[in-house]
């Protein structure tokens, strides 16, 4: 095996080890920081360019924009640049990885790209969607180098009760991972510009009469 194929088997590891025992896990380092470094390059070229749009709640024709829920502009990734080829390569050996270890039976993967304004903020949410369970895991990676305690802008993940079980600081490089329909969690105002790429392993919610929409 080579150097970053073993280092994410370690990564991977310690993920399933988490999620089975905590149902979430938090990991720092994640991944090789010239991925982080070409990723937060990307958003901020994808932010300079006005690439990205204000995002919704709710998904396909019933999404509304609902800016005292949230601010934040996003940007669906395509393999269409090296940088996102590679974040999505890397999610895609974790999603086998996953299913091997955890048996979850995730059937793929949808991320984009997030940019919170100063100012911006996510209220309490979860990420599975009522009545369509097919969001099983959620995923948020950081791209933030530098990022001082000042800045605000953390991610704080509740359990079923609301009480709160972590306050994480969006830093470079750190991973976060949670069981989508079993944490609330919510981002707190950022104070500096905030990049982050949030994203989902599904289930196959579509059947013969009805096609699941991507996103
Ligand atoms: C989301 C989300 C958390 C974060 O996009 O659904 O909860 O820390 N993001 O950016
Ligand atoms: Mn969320």
């Amino acid at each position: 095996m080579n150097a970053p194929v073993l280092n994410h088997f370690l990564i991977f590891s310690r993920i399933a080890e988490r999620l089975r025992s905590h149902g979430y896990c938090v990991i720092d380092q994640a991944f090789d920081p010239a991925l982080t470094n070409s990723l937060q390059q990307y958003a901020a070229e994808l932010q300079a360019e006005g690439d990205m749009q204000r995002a919704g709640i709710g998904r396909g024709d019933d999404q509304i924009l609902k800016s005292d829920v949230r601010k934040d502009r996003i940007h669906w990734l395509t393999a269409g640049t090296p940088a996102a080829a590679q974040w999505l390569a890397t999610m895609e050996s974790m999603r086998l990885f996953l299913n091997q270890e955890l048996l979850l039976g995730l059937f793929s993967y949808e991320s984009h790209i997030a940019h919170y304004a100063p100012g911006d903020f996510y209220r309490k949410h979860l990420d599975a969607f009522q009545g369509e369970s097919n969001r099983v895991l959620s995923t948020v990676y950081y791209l933030n180098a530098d990022w001082q305690p000042e800045n605000g802008g953390e991610l704080v993940i509740y359990d079923t009760d609301d009480r709160e079980l972590e306050r994480v600081s969006p830093a470079f490089n750190r991973l976060v991972i949670f069981l989508s329909e079993e944490f609330p969690h919510e981002v707190k105002p950022a104070l500096a510009d905030r990049y982050s790429i949030a994203g989902w392993f599904r289930l196959n919610g579509s059947s013969r009469d009805r096609v699941d929409p991507p996103r």
